[in-house]
């Protein structure tokens, strides 16, 4: 749900309703641009780039004033320890900033760069404040799971007064050279360089400095007599000072106790034109130059976690998320960059074309990244493969959680459904039409008084005969709760928080009292391990009266949103656990927040150890762990509708795949053919949810008029009956960060034309080739082809005419979306439709088989109970299929025993559960029989098998079944 503030509002309905006299032809971009900053606003992002045009401006004569003393490096154990020197002044002072590069044993580099603690007088504070006198060093905590372990083997093999070589990585094949004065680094792969550090001489570490009038003013007894320093004139030329201090913005002070202290580095892809990552954008997936030129951005993608209400499409403007990971790829190579940082981060990106290589022109990405405190800390990934780069960082970051089977379901919400009434007539009308769906969600009107984990008991006078409603069709409840706890005397929840002490703190050490929908509020400060605590104390089902087994939770606000803050959140100088600034913490706030969240729904009750199921819309890296993301308050137009494509297989790339945008556009009114195009991209999401405004009318797919209601009710049937693919999709992101839905250059990296391709997308390793219509009145879509296969169209069984590397139209009306069925995949469905997910649980599987040009076939299928974590028991189904030389097997896929597996109560049920039919698409003439053998459990029976010849616009297909082997046993089907 967006913010509002009370001035707004008024505004927003305004504009809405022109929307819907508009028909919505043109997008509205409502968001007010001037509510959040630009470079030229954001003070170490303006000096930042400054510097960067003065070190261009100088050209060749200038030095990056970046040495690393000679004397102080040593390497030992994987680790390399040195000491940078800065010199400023002119030469008369200098800091010392110690520097660690980390190899570790995946091949990944990390720099760390720290600023050493100088004498005390150079760190006393501009204002009287508990805030910490460091650079903030605990995003580690928070952020890396694992795959620290330092590499044994790295070694130095080369060193002398200008450069020392690392050897690291598989076999010895990466290297870092790092230059000593100017500091700078290279990152090689089979002697080829990928990555430097500081070539552009960009590096930039503010250090800290006294703020000279402020000792004048006020004596302090440990500097009084002492000499002031001077103040220290940077490098190139005397800097803007007017934003050491104090920076305003919409009327906002905020207060800089340390003064500039921020870290931009320069970090250049060499020979790598296309750079994607760095969420969340409403861009394109390969992103853009932020310099200018022609379709090009004139700011740098910002990263600042803020609630951007209504946002503007094609802008590097910040939304509600951040995940400072970038990947570059080209032809055969992928590398990567994680930049450890979770203050207020800008990027820059530029490219340049060289033509040292006579036969081609390479293109090189230049990227800058400016963060305003803080560590420097980056990680350094090699690749090659762009599978490489995913499975590599979510070795650091960890990988998406298993989903409650349900949560792949489709969801429906809007703001709000008003009553325990209202939402058994839902549900009714769900069913009442045949609309599969597995969640119903409440949004904030629920509450009483908008107090979180109370309920509105005129609206809801029976939230667990609701709940047991819903539990009926083994359907699930989501209640909104967010971060900010109302300010009213007498509410219980708002007495703990304030005598436990666990709420953010202002810069005065005083309770942050801000502005949030219920009005004055309070903060909790879930960097607070005790705030994490107390958190799970209160969804307890006794304690959070009215909720059931079935009940999960969506954290919204969380980024956080803070009506009457600066930029929509909370002043910069605030203080966290820690005594840490905002400042230094602000991206990773919503993180620990859907954390402390995914935490209290792990014990709600002892022993009932369930998955929780929590949404959020603020993200970091790692937030992955905790559940899904949306990509936040959009509109009920055509562009927003296609925009979700590239966010989401951005998210995927940024190893956050579990995401979705609202169905319909969250603002605004959308007409009948978005909204059931919208459906049909929306089943292709990893998080299928429909959602709408407050003032938007009534929405639920059962109230469009026919053909719309029967062609949506299609589209989440189509979801429904592919689950078993889905849920196959999201386990390859649980074990290795793997997207769920994937982008071309992720499966085809060699298909240079598939590199900026972002509006069609393949569901995991299915071979399912899927494009949405994203434009009214629009027939067709031309699908981009990445290979020489076969390709199908999913309905029709036609075979298309496609060569590689070109696009192929494919029919689209109103009642069909581009699908299409790469040739050699066997996926996985449940043809029986149902009122939901776990309704399926124990519904048997169809095989569709898609032969490719070689005759065979390979799929897979994971299944679990999809909602305890049994799985790390050993309970769970994964089969590997394959066909070949005129036989079906399934085997299972991690080479078990798997009657060597003791089945709990889930395994022994699927005992009941077959393989119904097989579909072979492309089926050869071998095909043409009665009947085929089944061999299973030591059993051999024939099954009838019906052969459809190939006519014109089909392939020839042939329909094998009843085949009845059990789906977890080993099988084969044959066709002697
Ligand atoms: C999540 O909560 C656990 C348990 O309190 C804590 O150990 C961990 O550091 C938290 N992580 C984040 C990202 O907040």
């Amino acid at each position: 749900m967006a913010s509002r503030s009370g001035q707004l509002s008024w505004k927003r309905t305004a504009l809405l309703g022109l929307v819907s006299l508009g028909h919505l032809l043109q997008p509205v971009a409502a968001v007010k641009e001037t509510d959040f900053k630009k470079c030229d606003q954001s003070g170490f992002c303006k000096r930042n780039r400054q510097y960067a045009d003065d070190v261009s401006t100088q050209g060749s004569s200038f030095t990056s004033p970046y040495e690393i003393l000679p004397e102080s490096a040593s390497f030992r154990d994987g680790q390399l320890e040195a000491v940078i020197l800065k010199t400023i002044n002119d030469q008369k002072e200098t800091v010392r900033l110690p520097i660690t590069v980390s190899f570790l044993e995946s091949g990944t580099a990390r720099v760390t760069v720290d600023e050493e603690r100088r004498q005390k007088k150079d760190v006393e504070f501009r204002y009287d404040t508990r805030a910490r006198k460091e650079r903030y060093n605990e995003a580690e905590q928070l952020v890396i799971v694992g795959g620290l372990t330092l590499d044994g083997n790295a070694q130095v093999t080369h060193q002398d007064e200008s450069q020392i070589t690392v050897k690291y990585g598989p076999s010895s094949s990466f290297e870092a050279v790092i230059r000593l004065s100017p500091f700078g680094i290279d990152f090689k792969r089979d002697g080829a360089t990928h990555i430097k550090l500081n070539d552009g001489g960009l590096l930039n570490v503010e250090h800290w400095r006294p703020k000279v009038d402020y000792i004048y003013e006020i004596p302090d007894p440990d500097t009084e007599g002492q000499k002031p320093l001077e103040e220290a004139p940077p490098p190139v030329k005397r800097e803007d000072e007017t934003t050491w201090w104090d920076e305003f913005f919409g009327g906002n002070t905020d207060s800089k106790p340390r003064g500039p202290e921020s870290v931009g580095l320069d970090i250049s892809f060499v020979g790598y034109e296309h750079v994607y990552g760095i969420p969340e954008h409403a861009s394109s997936m390969s992103l853009k130059e932020t310099r200018g030129g022609e379709g090009q951005y004139t700011d740098p993608y910002r990263l600042y976690n803020a609630d951007v209400f209504e946002y503007i499409l094609d802008s590097p403007m910040t939304l509600y998320g951040s995940i400072p990971f970038m990947q570059a790829h080209k032809r055969q190579s992928s590398v990567g960059v994680f930049w450890l940082n979770a203050a207020e981060t800008w990027v820059d990106i530029t490219k340049t074309k060289a033509s040292s290589n006579p036969l081609a022109k390479t293109t090189t990405t230049h990227t800058h990244w400016m963060s305003e405190s803080g560590l420097l800390d980056v990680f350094v990934f090699l690749g090659p493969t762009p599978h490489d780069i995913t499975k590599d960082y979510s070795q650091l970051t960890g990988t998406t959680t298993m989903p409650q089977e349900f949560a792949i379901g489709y969801h429906q919400c809007r703001w709000n459904y008003v009553s325990d009434d209202d939402v058994k007539d839902v549900d009714r009308r769900m069913d009442r039409y045949k609309i599969p769906y597995d969640v119903i969600w409440l949004d904030l009107e629920y509450t009483d008084d908008r107090k979180f984990f109370t309920w509105d008991e005129h609206m809801f006078k029976d939230p667990i005969a609701m709940g047991k409603k819903l539990q009926e069709s083994m359907r699930q409840l989501v209640l909104l709760i967010d971060p900010h706890i109302k300010n009213k005397e007498g509410y219980s929840v708002l007495s703990e928080l304030t005598s436990k002490d666990l709420a953010v703190r202002n810069k005065d050490d005083k309770n942050y009292d801000g502005w949030c929908w219920p009005g004055s509020s309070h903060w909790v400060d879930c960097f607070n391990p005790k705030a994490i605590e107390w958190w799970a104390t209160l969804f307890k089902y006794d304690k959070f009266q009215g909720t059931l087994e079935n009940t999960f939770i969506w954290n919204d606000m969380n980024e956080p949103s803070v009506f009457n803050g600066p930029e929509v959140t909370m002043p910069k100088d605030n203080l966290h656990y820690g005594d840490w600034e905002h400042r230094d913490v602000h991206n990773l706030n919503g993180m620990t927040f859907h954390n402390a969240t995914f935490q209290a729904l792990l014990s709600r009750k002892p022993g009932e150890l369930r998955r929780p199921f929590v949404l959020t819309r603020s993200f970091y890296a790692g937030s992955q762990r905790y559940g899904a993301m949306w990509t936040g308050d959009n509109q009920a137009d055509w562009g927003h509708l296609a925009m979700s494509l590239p966010m989401i297989l951005n998210q995927g790339i940024a190893g956050y795949p579990f995401g979705g945008s609202d169905v319909g556009g969250f603002f605004g009114n959308p007409e009948s053919d978005l909204l059931t195009r919208w459906y049909q991209a929306g089943a292709f999401f990893p998080f299928f949810r429909a959602h709408a405004h407050i003032d938007a009318r009534r929405r639920e797919p059962y109230l469009l008029s026919e053909p719309y209601r029967g062609i949506v009710t299609a589209a989440v049937r189509l979801r429904y009956s592919l689950l078993p693919a889905w849920y196959t999709a999201f386990f390859h992101a649980h074990r290795d960060g793997s997207p769920i839905v994937r982008p071309m250059f992720w499966t085809h990296p060699s298909e240079e034309a598939g590199f900026g391709v972002d509006d069609q997308l393949f569901l995991g390793s299915t071979g399912l080739l899927h494009k949405p219509v994203v434009e009214k009145d629009t027939e067709s879509v031309d699908i981009f082809i990445p290979d020489d296969e076969i390709y199908y169209d999913y309905f029709t069984y036609q075979p298309l005419k496609t060569s590689r590397g070109k696009r192929v139209t494919v029919s689209a009306p109103l009642d069909r979306t581009g699908l299409l069925m790469r040739g050699g995949h066997i996926i996985p469905r449940r043809d029986t439709p149902r009122r939901s997910a776990q309704l399926m649980r124990f519904d048997d599987y169809t095989l569709v088989v898609t032969v490719n040009k070689a005759g065979t076939a390979e799929g897979e299928l994971y299944v679990d109970d999809g909602d305890s974590y049994d799985y790390q028991n050993g309970q769970f189904i994964h089969r590997a299929f394959r066909m070949a030389d005129g036989s079906i097997t399934s085997v299972d896929a991690q080479g078990r025993d798997t009657r060597a597996v003791e089945a709990g109560a889930w395994l022994k049920a699927m005992d009941a559960v077959h393989v119904d039919k097989i579909i072979v698409v492309g089926a050869p003439a071998a095909w043409d029989r009665k009947e085929v053998t089944v061999q299973s459990g030591g059993e051999t029976w024939t099954v009838p098998v019906k052969y459809h010849a190939a006519e014109k616009g089909r392939a020839a297909f042939a329909v094998v079944g009843r085949v009845g082997a059990r789906i977890g046993e080993d099988w084969t089907v044959k066709l002697a």
